[in-house]
């Protein structure tokens, strides 16, 4: 009988399309509500969706019914019930994820994200902002400035978001008091210009009566001259409207080249506006040329603006491909790869200090590593905490690196240049949200020098191909042992060797790493870039380290060319080496006198693909070293 109802909340595209079509040419606001389920936020949309005539009458016949049923305040409609879909909403009493609702009226179509406010819901609530022009912060008029208040506000403000409509809610049951109203816009106003909100609008509402929500100004406040909340968000200036008068950039999207005579550059043009003949630069390369077409599925366009998909032509032939920015050759964004940036962390997986995930931006994607947080945000109170990483729904400024140059705008400046996710390598999931602050000049002034004698002529004077045989395994599992062994064969066989080994490269050049996450990661880093520097010099390398996870050996993979890294695991069960205990050292973990052991309180993640497996129980270190050989050969 209930079911009809939940139909509202789905994102179904069926209805998108119904939607859209009925609505074509209208302007669209995107726009969040933020505020808990005491502030009548679910009251409030549902009103906005049944004024506007979203609701369809079977849906509605069912919320008459569900009203009574739960029995709600009086005969009147439970507005909540319509939007507080979830099943599990309803039972805890708590809005648990974002649900985008849409509605349209004569002027305007809107998207609203419908975010929950509780401080765990962090992420969620910074992914609905992250698409929305306009805030709607809900206060209940008995209540005042909350703690989430200030919180709400701060995440909205931190995610771009410059129109903020302060929406005082539940005004009847404070007998739409001024006193009241004007009490609590005095507080905001104090808050919000500290944290650089730098205007915003008051409404005085109810949206369980209906009080200057839609067009109407309500009787009941006869000493509030402003809008009502559907007029404001019906003639608010869209961001769009802003972009347009932005630089020009387009992100290019894919390169269109369906014959030799045509070669277009597709993409969603992010800032600004181009016509044919205008003259643009292509990033990070920096060549020119002109515009000569804008190409779309309805016929070429004498221009273009922000917020419009485009395919662009070249005047001149010049090398542009997916990722790359076109932008207005006088007034071109930066390109670098080292920044400071604003994180918000949406994993339970805390973040990895030193990890590469992979770093996506507009179009671009590339590997990108994080440093140790300068400091961390409390959302409540917005001090700035010391931090070493960042958990769950925290933010913190970080220092990034990528691997490669990219092309950028501060977020402020440019949502779509200056914003980004960080990806999981390994689960492909969005580990984060950020905004790029601005560049550090260190990475501007650092430049590759390039060497004539190059690695190809080193390995061939030692008439060999490099590789990394990178031995992977617990501590004590054998890996030294058995990697010297190989070493000795190569050298019977006349190849040229190194071999790095945990313990040795400890004690020098990683003497200042322990055996924390983070340290071990930094210390696979050093060791794979070492790695790395002697396979270009021609070398063999063999490397005995534990290198616990599984990241940091894809991280060194990645470094070399294809074929050159050969993981080997020494696949020795834990209770083996734990018996062996050659150094004494899984006693002292086991009696608490060691932290952070690899096994014991430490993890270690096996090689789901490696390239040879060995052990030490069903064959010796010799016989093992001899396997590894044999799977070399022909060591050419
Ligand atoms: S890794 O995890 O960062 O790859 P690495 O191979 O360099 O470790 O060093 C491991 C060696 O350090 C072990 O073989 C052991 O001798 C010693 N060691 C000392 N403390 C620890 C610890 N907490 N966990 C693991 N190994 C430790």
């Amino acid at each position: 009988m209930s079911e009809p109802i939940y139909q509202t909340d789905a994102l179904i595209a069926e209805d998108i399309e119904a939607y859209l079509d009925q609505h074509r040419n209208k302007t669209m606001l995107r726009f969040i509500t933020c505020g808990s389920v005491d502030d009548g936020k679910s009251t409030l949309i549902g009103r906005l969706l049944y004024d506007s005539k979203m609701i369809f009458e079977d849906q509605l016949a069912a919320l008459e019914s569900d009203s009574k049923r739960v029995g709600t305040q009086g005969q009147e409609i439970d507005f909540a019930l319509l939007v507080d879909g979830l099943a599990a909403e309803r039972e805890q009493g708590i809005t648990i994820d974002v649900a985008y609702r849409f509605f349209g009226t004569e002027k305007r179509k809107f998207i609203v994200a419908d975010c929950p406010g509780h401080e765990q819901y962090t992420r969620n609530m910074v992914t609905g902002a992250s698409t929305a022009d306009l805030a709607v912060i809900l206060v209940d008029a008995r209540k005042g400035v909350l703690v989430q208040t200030r919180r709400h506000s701060y995440l909205c403000h931190l995610i771009g978001i410059r129109n903020v409509v302060l929406a005082v809610n539940k005004m009847d049951l404070v007998d739409y008091s001024q006193e009241v109203f004007d009490k609590i816009v005095a507080d905001y106003s104090a808050f919000a210009s500290s944290i650089g909100i730098e205007s915003f609008t008051a409404i005085p509402i109810s949206g369980f009566r209906g009080d200057n929500i839609t067009l109407a100004p309500s009787a009941n406040t006869p000493w509030y001259a402003g809008p009502s909340l559907v007029d404001h968000l019906e003639t608010v200036e869209l961001r769009t409207a802003a972009d347009a008068e932005k630089p020009f950039r387009l992100p290019v999207q894919w390169v269109n080249r369906p014959n030799l005579d045509f070669r277009g550059f597709a993409g969603l043009v992010a800032t600004g506006r181009i016509a044919p003949g205008d003259p643009v630069r292509v990033l990070p390369s920096g060549k020119t040329t002109s515009v000569e077409r804008i190409v779309t599925l309805e016929g070429d366009l004498g221009e273009a603006v922000a917020g419009q998909s485009v395919t662009l032509t070249f005047a001149d032939e010049i090398d542009c491909s997916r990722g790359n920015v076109i932008a207005a050759a006088g007034d071109p964004p930066e390109v670098a790869d080292q920044f400071e940036a604003t994180v918000v962390w949406m994993a339970d997986d805390a973040m990895h200090v030193g990890r590469g995930y992979w770093l996506k931006l507009a179009t671009q994607t590339v590997s990108a590593t994080v440093a140790q947080p300068k400091y961390e945000i409390d959302v409540n109170s917005l001090e700035h905490l010391a931090a070493k990483t960042l958990e769950l729904n925290q933010i913190g400024v970080v220092e990034l690196t990528t691997d490669k140059p990219i092309v950028f705008e501060n977020y402020a400046q440019s949502r779509a240049l200056g914003g980004f996710i960080l990806i999981d390598k390994l689960t492909n999931a969005t580990v984060a949200a950020g905004m790029l602050h601005f560049s550090l000049r260190r990475s501007q002034n650092v430049h590759w020098q390039p060497t004539d004698i190059g690695r190809d002529h080193h390995a061939a004077l030692k008439n060999q191909t490099p590789k990394v045989l990178w031995f992977t395994g617990l501590s004590g599992s054998g890996k030294s042992t058995i990697a010297n062994e190989v070493e000795k064969r190569l050298a019977l066989m006349n190849r040229h060797t190194f071999l790095l080994d945990g313990d040795n490269v400890r004690h020098g050049l990683n003497k200042d790493l322990g055996f924390t996450e983070t340290d071990r990661i930094e210390n696979i880093r050093r060791v794979g870039e070492v790695a790395r520097l002697m396979a270009d010099a021609g070398l063999i390398v063999l490397t005995a380290f534990i290198s616990p996870f599984r990241a940091e050996r894809e991280m060194v993979r990645a470094m070399l060319p294809a074929g050159e890294f050969v993981e080997i695991f020494v696949d020795t069960p834990l209770e083996v080496a734990e018996a062996r205990d050659v150094k004494g050292l899984y006693k002292k973990a086991r009696a608490g006198e060691l932290k952070n052991f690899t096994g014991i309180d430490s993890p270690y993640e096996p090689p789901e693909n490696p390239d040879i497996v060995v052990d030490t129980v069903t064959m010796t270190a010799q016989e093992a070293a001899q396997h590894i050989v044999d799977r070399l050969l022909p060591l050419k």
